[in-house]
C-alpha cells in the first residue's frame, strides 16, 4: 500500500483541516486496529500540520496514561492523571491549549524544542480511550481552529478503531 499525504501549504487553516479529515478516512478505512491506526494517524499529522515537532498518543491504561504511538523524539512514558498537559486534558476531559508550555505551573517537558502545545483527549462511550497531543517550537502555534480540526479528525479516528 502507499499513501501520498496531499500537500496543502496554501491552505487555509480550516481548509487544511477538511482535507485531513479526508485523508484520514481513507487512511483508516478497513483498518480497525487501535494502535495501527493511532500509528498512522500520529504520522498523518506529522507530515502534514506546519510546525509541529511531536505527534502522537497517550493510552489510558490502568488509571495512568502510557506512551503510545508517535512521531518525534523519544518522550516520557507514564504520566499520571492530573499531571502535566496530557495528565490534566484527561482529567478536564476538555481539549487543553497552551499558548507557553514555560508558563504552565505542571508542563512536563520531553522536548527542549516544544514551545506550545495542544491536547485532546478521545472518549468512547463515556470513557476516556487515548490523548492525542501535538507540541510546536513555535509558540501560540494552536488556537481554537485547531482544536475544532482535531477534534473533528479525532471523532473520525474513534468511530474507525476498536478499543485496546
Ligand atoms: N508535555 C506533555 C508531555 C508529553 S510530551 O509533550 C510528548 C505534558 O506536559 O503532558
Amino acid at each position: 500500500m502507499t499513501f501520498q499525504i496531499a500537500k496543502t501549504e496554501s491552505d487555509s487553516k480550516a481548509e487544511l483541516y477538511v482535507h485531513l479529515a479526508e485523508q484520514l478516512r481513507r487512511l483508516l478505512e478497513g483498518e480497525h486496529d487501535l494502535i495501527a491506526n493511532a500509528a498512522n494517524f500520529a504520522a498523518l499529522l506529522y507530515h502534514s500540520l506546519p510546525a509541529v515537532n511531536w505527534s502522537g498518543f497517550y493510552l489510558f491504561k490502568e488509571g495512568e496514561l502510557v506512551l503510545g504511538p508517535f512521531q518525534g523524539n523519544p518522550a516520557c512514558v507514564r504520566i499520571a492523571i492530573g499531571k502535566g498537559v496530557c495528565g490534566t486534558a484527561a482529567e478536564l476531559r476538555q481539549t487543553v491549549v497552551v499558548e507557553d508550555v514555560h508558563e504552565f505551573p505542571d508542563h512536563i517537558a520531553c522536548d527542549s524544542a516544544s514551545n506550545s502545545e495542544i491536547v485532546v483527549p478521545l472518549i468512547k462511550d463515556k470513557r476516556l480511550i487515548v490523548v492525542l497531543d501535538l507540541d510546536s517550537p513555535s509558540f501560540g502555534r494552536f488556537d481554537d481552529e485547531d482544536a475544532r480540526g482535531l477534534n473533528e479528525l479525532a471523532a473520525i479516528f474513534v468511530e474507525l478503531s476498536n478499543e485496546l
